[in-house]
């Protein structure tokens, strides 16, 4: 049974809601990023971006109701090296890698973090956590949907991407792994729950069940090195 007002609790939700907070926070730059670069769905991105916004003041919310504040600065710190690939993506004007890595990369990483998160979720922040991972399934299918269609042309941008963005996403988790652990999210299960997603992504754009398990493979052995 957790006990969400132990000291330790509270110090490793602080954290952890910190790396929630400031990445739904960053999800909705994203997005709003990503309606510039897809003109044509604009307005369906844009209230994508805008479900990222509320997801972060639900958050927000999730941390005042056990009387913690968020620690933002350490979220920032591992954050930035996922949001500046996106932006030199952006400014290579590579729309296919920012699609990579805002919605296929960081969302499985949602979808896994808050599936593995609900189970032990305090019941304030139980019923929040369930919408928002439904809502993070949207954002995934979202990026599936656009890049379906243009698997032959995009298949290797996402590869590449994806050797590049996946251990970096990975390597956020290196400093969480006793947070996680204190709220009672095994690390290692974060790992092969994203890698799952991830994997099931990759079949869902295009790629073969063959060539999506060697790219899985490929990353978990970048990500230990
Ligand atoms: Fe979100
Ligand atoms: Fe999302």
């Amino acid at each position: 049974m957790t006990t969400y007002n132990s000291p330790a609790y509270r110090q490793a939700y602080s954290r952890i809601n910190g790396m929630v907070v400031v990445g739904e926070g960053l999800a909705d730059r994203h997005f709003r990023r990503l309606a510039a670069l897809l003109p044509h769905d604009r307005e369906e991105l844009l209230r994508l971006g805008a479900m990222e916004a509320r997801h972060a003041r639900d958050f927000v919310g999730c941390g005042h109701n056990l009387g913690v504040k968020a620690d933002a600065a350490l979220a920032q710190r591992l954050l930035a090296p996922l949001h500046q690939q996106f932006q030199q993506a952006e400014a290579n004007g590579d729309r296919v890698s920012c699609l990579v890595i805002q919605c296929l990369i960081i969302e499985c990483f949602a979808v896994a973090a808050y599936r593995l998160y609900l189970p032990v979720a305090d019941p304030y922040a139980a019923p929040i956590t369930a919408a928002v991972m439904a809502d993070e399934r949207e954002h995934l299918n979202y990026g599936e949907q656009w890049l379906r269609p243009r698997f032959a042309a995009v298949a290797a941008d996402v590869e590449a991407c994806a050797l590049r963005a996946v251990p970096v996403a990975l390597g956020m988790l290196h400093e969480l792994r006793a947070d996680l652990a204190t709220i009672g999210i095994d690390p290692s299960a974060l790992v092969a729950d994203f890698t799952l997603l991830f994997q099931e992504s990759l079949k869902a754009v295009g790629f073969s069940s063959k060539a999506a398990r060697s790219l899985v493979n490929r990353l978990a052995a970048r990500a230990l090195a």
